[in-house]
């Protein structure tokens, strides 16, 4: 019996004990710390890194030290083109993590070579022509001493002397997400990584999905070009995720860790042992998937999106989209009704509901409670205002253009973080597994025809 539960959906509360242990940053620091003492070793120019004297071309590899992972050029199956990638080195079938130059591929024909160039760059080059770079700029005391390892954990870091966090390819990432690696995106500046999809199996270029975080609204994406096809749960506070898994290699858990620190959001995952391979890939279909590698072949153990509930905004504005009931699938909220009948009756949800009876705005109006939900898109999270339930609602209430309010505990009975949305609400799923209740504005003669009523306590 193979135990599985959704992961984007079960969610733990971190403690900050808990998290410590999941941090990257602290196997990473391990890591370096382990080559900044193997380095005074004479065998530091081992096969794992590359240096300014050397280089790689034709089927050369470079292979990190425990053996996991190889680095090399490959050419993908019916392909033409050579690519300068990252893949492990322990399993039978060709599955690479990383590609350097996935936007500029290499004719075959062309032998290509990876080298340290003198200004202390990584480059992938085509006969003279730099087709790659690292692309950082350096000091140039430094550069003599620059040398470039590919750890075990799939990372390859360039080093310049003493300054060992130059650049590192998973800050770079393609499609793939393994533990150790940081899914990141920063509130203030927006910046963030993401994964991109390959074109097809057999085509690293980058394909049209592409997965990151929305520091704003504290969710993950998934996009198909520019739009959103994908999104999760809005997790306004730290949460993990934890799923069990019983079958493969005397089971184990898979972590996904979505971490809320200052202006800094991101993804981190870890798994329960070293035993089993798993990785996230974002798959050319728009799917996110979490695989493992099971004697000969990769096992798909959970992917989304899948149902039709999961794809974003299928039913349109304020309307509820019911995994579980199949007809109908679309339903208005509570107070709303189809834009258009006739389309709605035909099953073409696109335009969703809209309000029965307008707001009044005042004391006229009313929040109804709908519980056990995906919060919907476009949150805006409150801040340093509301310091209980009764102050968030407020927030919402005081200004007639919001529509709606949640709210999570954080760490105690006292601090709250509280959200309010201003638009049409959209995206809205019932049944996830551990759902949120969200309080959403309705005229008050919608009283009564709801057994969810929630009286506003605004002015009491
Ligand atoms: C590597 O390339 C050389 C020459 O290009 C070739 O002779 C050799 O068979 C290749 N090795 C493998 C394992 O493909
Ligand atoms: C290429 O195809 C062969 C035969 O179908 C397969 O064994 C191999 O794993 C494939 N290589 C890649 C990179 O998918
Ligand atoms: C390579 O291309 C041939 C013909 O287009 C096709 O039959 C075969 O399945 C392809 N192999 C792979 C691994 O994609
Ligand atoms: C290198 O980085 C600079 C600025 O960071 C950017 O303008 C330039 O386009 C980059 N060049 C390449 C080849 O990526
Ligand atoms: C949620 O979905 C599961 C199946 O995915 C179903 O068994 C369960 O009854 C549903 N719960 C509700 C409240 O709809
Ligand atoms: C909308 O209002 C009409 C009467 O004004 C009522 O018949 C209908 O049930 C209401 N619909 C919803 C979804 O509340
Ligand atoms: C569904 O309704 C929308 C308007 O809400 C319309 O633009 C679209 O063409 C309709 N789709 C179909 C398949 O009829
Ligand atoms: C209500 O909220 C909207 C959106 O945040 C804002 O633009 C508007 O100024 C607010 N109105 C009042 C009266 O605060
Ligand atoms: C926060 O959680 C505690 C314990 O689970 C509960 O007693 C309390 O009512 C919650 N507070 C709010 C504002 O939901």
């Amino acid at each position: 019996m193979k135990k599985q539960f959704n992961i984007w959906q079960r969610e733990l509360r971190m403690e900050k004990q808990n998290l410590k242990t999941h941090e990257p940053s602290m196997q990473l620091l391990c890591c370096l710390l382990f080559i900044i003492l193997f380095s005074v070793l004479p065998f530091s120019t081992s096969e794992n890194s590359i240096t300014i004297t050397n280089s790689i071309t034709n089927n050369q590899t470079i292979i990190s030290a425990g053996g996991m992972f190889a680095l090399g050029f490959f050419t993908p199956n019916n392909s033409t083109n050579r690519y300068l990638g990252i893949w492990y080195n322990t399993i039978s079938k060709p599955t690479i993590i990383w590609v350097a130059n996935r936007a500029s591929p290499i004719p075959k024909s062309s032998s290509p070579v990876f080298r340290l160039s003198e200004d202390g760059n990584l480059v992938v080059l085509s006969g003279k022509t730099v087709v790659w770079t690292s692309n950082v700029s350096a000091n140039s005391l430094t550069v003599h001493s620059a040398d470039a390892v590919l750890l075990d954990n799939g990372n390859l870091v360039l080093r310049h002397g003493e300054n060992d966090g130059v650049w590192q390819s998973f800050d770079h990432p393609t499609d793939t997400f393994v533990s150790g690696m940081k899914i990141s995106s920063n509130i203030k500046t927006g910046q963030g990584t993401r994964l991109t999809s390959w074109v097809d199996d057999e085509d690293p270029r980058p394909g049209i999905f592409s997965i990151g975080i929305d520091p704003h609204g504290h969710q993950v994406y998934i996009w198909k070009g520019d739009k959103p096809y994908w999104r999760s749960n809005v997790y306004a506070t730290t949460f993990s995720f934890a799923s069990g898994f019983i079958k493969y290699e005397q089971g184990f858990s898979a972590y996904i860790s979505f971490v809320v620190q200052e202006d800094d959001v991101y993804l981190v995952s870890s798994i329960s042992t070293n035993t089993v391979r798993t990785r996230f890939t974002l798959a050319p279909s728009g799917r996110i998937q979490l695989l493992v590698w099971v004697q000969t072949t990769w096992v798909v153990l959970w992917q989304t999106p899948l149902y039709t509930c999961d794809f974003y905004g299928y039913c349109g504005p304020f309307t509820i989209c019911q995994k579980s009931e199949s007809i109908p699938v679309c339903k208005c909220m509570t107070g709303f009704d189809p834009k258009s009948h006739n389309e709605w009756s035909v099953g073409n949800w696109t335009g969703g509901c809209v309000r029965n009876k307008t707001l009044s705005c005042d004391n006229g109006d009313t929040f109804l409670k709908f519980e056990g939900m995906k919060l919907p898109d476009h949150a805006v999270t409150v801040r340093n205002k509301a310091k209980s339930v009764g102050d968030c609602e407020f927030e919402c209430f005081k200004n007639c253009s919001c529509t709606a309010y949640a709210y999570e505990n954080v760490t105690d009975e006292v601090t709250i973080v509280c959200l309010n949305w201003f638009r049409e609400l959209v995206d809205i799923t019932r049944n996830v597994s551990i759902g949120h209740n969200i309080y959403v504005r309705v005229h008050n003669s919608e009283m009564g025809i709801s057994t969810f009523l929630y009286k506003c306590q605004c002015f009491t």
